[in-house]
């Protein structure tokens, strides 16, 4: 008897070139334990080994051969969680429990293995999470099956099962409700009881949570049973997915036979020339498999067994090549499947889905369907999901963005966060940075606080790459900046030019001006034409004036200014200001042997001869004026060229009398006074 494996080198073969074959069989690839099953058998062989023994709660697969090996092991079968003793180490089958057998479990101190399927592990999070939001939810299920019990236990009390579209035309009509099946439930099934169900809720949130492995394998026994004279399905009399498979063969291949073991098959049933299609439920052994093949084949024929292994390996193997590789660090897109409370579930194409918690999320902004980076943190985090992480990326992009602005001596921005002993700590990028009380200025700060909140310009001063510690100094951008500002600036004075600049600080030889970075100094002879006894007589701290630029030494880095320069010159004008005639008020300067001198203004002295400080002839200036007197004074000439000006007292004093004379005296004429006797 020739096999013929679909999907192995023989697929191709046509219809008539199997007839012509003695018995030829076709043997599903998708056949045996999926993965689920699998990975429970597995952690509960891994339990007993290292705890000398374990209890699954239930049969952890629906195969009593499977489970009296697994018995043997030290995995025993104990059927409910009332049946666990205190103390003992108990796995979860990949059917999964309700909350409240785990409660139950934890209460007797038990030590809990999860091996629940994350497909279904998925599906209980959905639900819990609409249970909790208060919504109606309805598993297409058997509610006897003990993954329908685990689901409907996690929805909070919302939850209600249908399996037939009576039933679901029996549901009391909602507006909104969310709809999940169970995993082996297939999809023709679903989609008929989906349609009752919309008859009777306006709104339902339809979930798709076939299994994928089920659905492929259904679809390949379909193609073999719709094809073979004769179907054999293997599998546990209680599965419920070998049921549903040898139900969908039956439907297409009339001679399906459901059996257990190899013993059971009815040679009498094959003719010779039958071409015979063998598949297997998600919870038949690989050992049990292979002996159905086996006694279908000549039992005498070894290289049939080993051509059978070879293609149940190959089965595996071609599984394994559509899953991805992963490792721990490693960064991988996925798409987003589902989104609860607290985690992000990602298809990364692995064979179980990557859990992100939002608090790792990069953002929150994300939705179902989303293409997101993720890093592997954990292939496995204990439930058979993998730890995935986005903030990880996001911290390492900004961990290389810091290294590498550090090491092109670059600036960073950061933001002030917490005032701390000794100094601040800022956020560079998300990382955690020291700017010491000492490097966040140029000058002492008091208050560090006031930095909090703040966002600055900062330059790594330290970085430890092996303990993340990263150093940074506002203070030395503050330094840089200042620098190139002067630089900058220096590039730009000219001697000659008129700048504003504001006065910063006073000493008795000068005004320090800041002319746009860096200070020059307007001495004291240089701010006012007129005598100066101290800058604050002309100019305040804080004020802006225009001084013009009179020297530059680069290699000391001194500027001299002038500011009255800026001024117009007094004797370029007193021509025009000062007509002569007129009487203006004026400060005594200057006393000497010959006259006294007055300021006019700043820079503008005129010159009162001795012969004019009073009425009367004097014997010195002194007799009539004193230094600080404030007098009026006469302009008797303004010579600009020589920098003179005449002034008289007298003349003043002279025209005020003449005020005084009564109106009368008008009326005599200068002839009719007479004479004064000598
Ligand atoms: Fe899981 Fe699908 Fe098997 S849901 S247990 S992988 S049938």
């Amino acid at each position: 008897m020739d096999k013929i494996a679909a999907g192995s080198r023989y697929k191709g073969l046509s219809r008539r070139n199997e007839r012509m074959q003695p018995m030829p069989l076709i043997i599903a690839k998708r056949a045996g334990y999926c993965y689920g099953v699998r990975r429970a058998v597995e952690t509960a062989l891994q339990a007993a080994e290292e705890n000398g023994g374990c209890l699954t709660l239930g049969s952890i697969i629906h195969n009593p051969q499977a489970v009296a090996s697994l018995a043997e092991k030290g995995a025993v079968c104990a059927p409910q969680a009332e049946d666990i003793p205190q103390g003992a180490v108990c796995v979860i089958r990949s059917h999964g429990e309700p909350p409240e057998t785990y409660e139950l479990l934890r209460q007797k101190g038990v030590r809990i293995v999860d091996a629940t399927c994350p497909t279904v592990s998925r599906i209980q999070r959905m639900v819990e999470e609409a249970g909790r939001a208060g919504r109606r939810v309805i598993v297409v299920g058997k509610e006897s099956h003990p993954e329908v019990k685990g689901i409907l236990g996690w929805s909070m009390g919302m939850g209600e099962a249908v399996i037939t579209e009576e039933e679901a035309e029996r549901l009391a009509p909602s507006q909104e409700a969310l709809v999940v099946c169970q995993t082996t439930l297939s999809i023709q099934r679903y989609q008929r009881v989906c349609a009752a169900i919309a008859k009777r809720i306006a709104e339902p949130d339809i979930r798709k949570t076939n299994c994928q492995a089920t659905v492929l394998r259904r679809e390949e026994a379909a193609e073999i049973a719709s094809r073979a004279d004769a179907m054999i399905v293997v599998g546990g009399s209680e599965s419920s997915n070998t049921r549903e498979l040898w139900e969908l063969c039956k439907s297409l291949c009339p001679r399906s036979v459901r059996i257990e073991c190899a013993e059971e098959i009815d040679p009498s049933e094959y003719k010779p020339g039958d071409l015979i299609g063998i598949t297997a439920g998600a919870s038949t052994p690989e050992g049990t498999f292979k002996e159905v093949v086996a006694r279908m084949n000549d039992i005498e024929n070894k290289e049939q067994i080993i051509e059978n292994t070879e293609a149940e390996s190959d089965f595996m193997a071609d599984v394994e090549k559509t899953l991805r590789q992963i490792r721990p660090g490693q960064v991988i897109m996925g798409t987003v499947v589902q989104i609860t409370e607290d985690e992000v579930c990602v298809n990364v194409g692995y064979k179980a889905d990557g859990l992100v918690k939002k608090s790792d999320l990069s953002s929150t902004d994300v939705k179902v369907g989303d293409e997101i980076e993720v890093e592997v943190v954990k292939v496995n985090d204990g439930e058979g999901n993998v730890l995935c992480s986005q903030r990880n990326i996001v911290n390492r992009k900004a961990w290389d963005a810091i290294v590498a602005a550090s090491e092109a001596d670059e600036f960073v921005e950061g933001t002030g966060k917490e005032a701390v002993k000794g100094g601040l700590i800022a956020q560079i990028e998300g990382i955690r940075a020291f700017i010491p009380a000492s490097q966040l200025s140029l000058r002492y700060v008091e208050k560090i606080d006031e930095f909090v909140g703040q966002t600055m310009k900062l330059k790594i001063i330290e970085l430890d790459k092996t303990k993340k510690r990263v150093v940074a100094s506002r203070k030395a951008v503050l330094a840089i900046e200042e620098a190139e500002k002067k630089k900058a600036i220096w590039g730009t004075l000219e001697v000659g030019s008129v700048v504003k600049g504001i006065v910063r600080r006073l000493t008795d030889f000068g005004a320090f001006v800041d002319i746009g970075g860096v200070d020059g100094l307007v001495h004291v002879t240089d701010l006012s034409w007129g005598r100066v006894h101290h800058p604050s007589d002309v100019v305040t701290v804080g004020q802006e004036i225009e001084v013009k630029i009179k020297n530059v030494d680069t290699e000391r880095e001194r500027i001299s200014l002038s500011y009255k320069e800026t001024q117009p010159r007094p004797w370029d004008v007193a021509g025009e200001k000062y007509a002569v005639g007129t009487v203006v008020e004026g400060k005594v300067v200057r006393i000497t042997t010959f006259g006294a001198f007055v300021e006019l203004e700043p820079g503008l002295d005129g010159l009162v001869h001795i012969s004019q400080c009073a009425l009367t002839r004097i014997e010195k200036v002194e007799d009539a004026l004193h230094v600080g007197d404030v007098v009026r004074v006469k302009i008797l000439d303004v010579n600009t060229e020589s920098r003179r000006i005449s002034l008289s007292v007298r003349e003043v004093l002279e025209d005020e009398a003449l005020e005084t004379v009564p109106e009368s005296a008008d009326e005599y004429a200068i002839d009719d006074i007479p004479a004064v006797e000598e």
